[in-house]
């Protein structure tokens, strides 16, 4: 299985979701059992997309961008894991806006990882070098079932660049990420992905897929890539 994730960051209305949605519809990409693609959305575009996706019959999943690291309470503006559960399969944590942005720790990370786990929800955890032993033991500290993770190697150059580092490169440090994580898991690449690029990422050995910003966000690029890969 090779794996295509959107996430949109903060772009996009309800009303531009779903227009997005009618777009990626109208184009009808060659969706193919071999391929998953999950969008990970702002949590206030879910419902509504959810709702639309099924009238379109679309086999996309939806995920979210963020989870709270607490349980529900007194936490005025926290979404909660438990909340997420009725509305996403994936959740990305640790991704480097909110590592950096946020000063979002690794052991902040691992409980936000734990509590979607605990509510049947895939952590989509990101990941950098030179941080990778210990982001991955913040994991293993809290007794989070790695195999039920997905992992992306998300390198801050490439981010937003257009430039993304060598598919070879990338392939090195999904190896070392699957070491790390006892080869159990989905690992890959996310950076200045394309149209154009994409095939060069999926066709390496320890890649299963690929995290897409700016070009998930333009219904043409994002077909563009699933086509890419069928
Ligand atoms: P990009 O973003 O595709 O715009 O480089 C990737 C990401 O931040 O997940």
């Amino acid at each position: 299985m090779k794996y295509v994730i959107g996430n949109w960051k903060s772009n996009q209305n309800i009303t531009e979701s779903l227009v997005w949605l009618d777009g990626i519809s109208a184009l009808r990409p060659k969706f193919s059992p071999n391929i998953q693609v999950i969008l990970c959305l702002p949590f206030t575009d879910i419902a509504a997309f959810n709702q639309h996706l099924a009238d379109l019959n679309l086999p996309i999943i939806t995920g979210s961008q963020n989870v709270s690291h607490l349980l529900p309470g007194k936490h005025t503006g926290e979404i909660t894991a438990n909340m997420l559960g009725e509305l996403v399969s994936y959740c990305i944590v640790g991704h480097s806006e909110r590592r950096h942005d946020f000063k979002e720790s690794s052991d902040l990370v691992a409980q936000k990882a734990r509590l979607l786990l605990e509510n049947s929800i895939t952590p989509i955890v990101c990941l950098d070098l030179p941080y990778l032993d210990e982001q991955i033991k913040a994991l293993f500290n809290l007794d989070i079932d790695v195999s039920r993770c997905f992992f992306v190697y998300e390198p801050i150059t490439a981010i937003g660049t257009g430039k993304p580092i060598n598919p070879v490169e990338a392939n090195h440090v999904a190896g070392q990420i699957a070491f790390l994580t006892d080869n159990t898991a989905p690992i890959l690449y996310g950076g200045s992905v394309s149209q154009d690029n994409v095939a060069s990422f999926v066709e390496q050995n320890k890649i299963d897929g690929v995290l897409i910003g700016t070009d998930s966000l333009e219904p043409t690029l994002f077909a563009g890539i699933i086509n890419s890969l069928s």
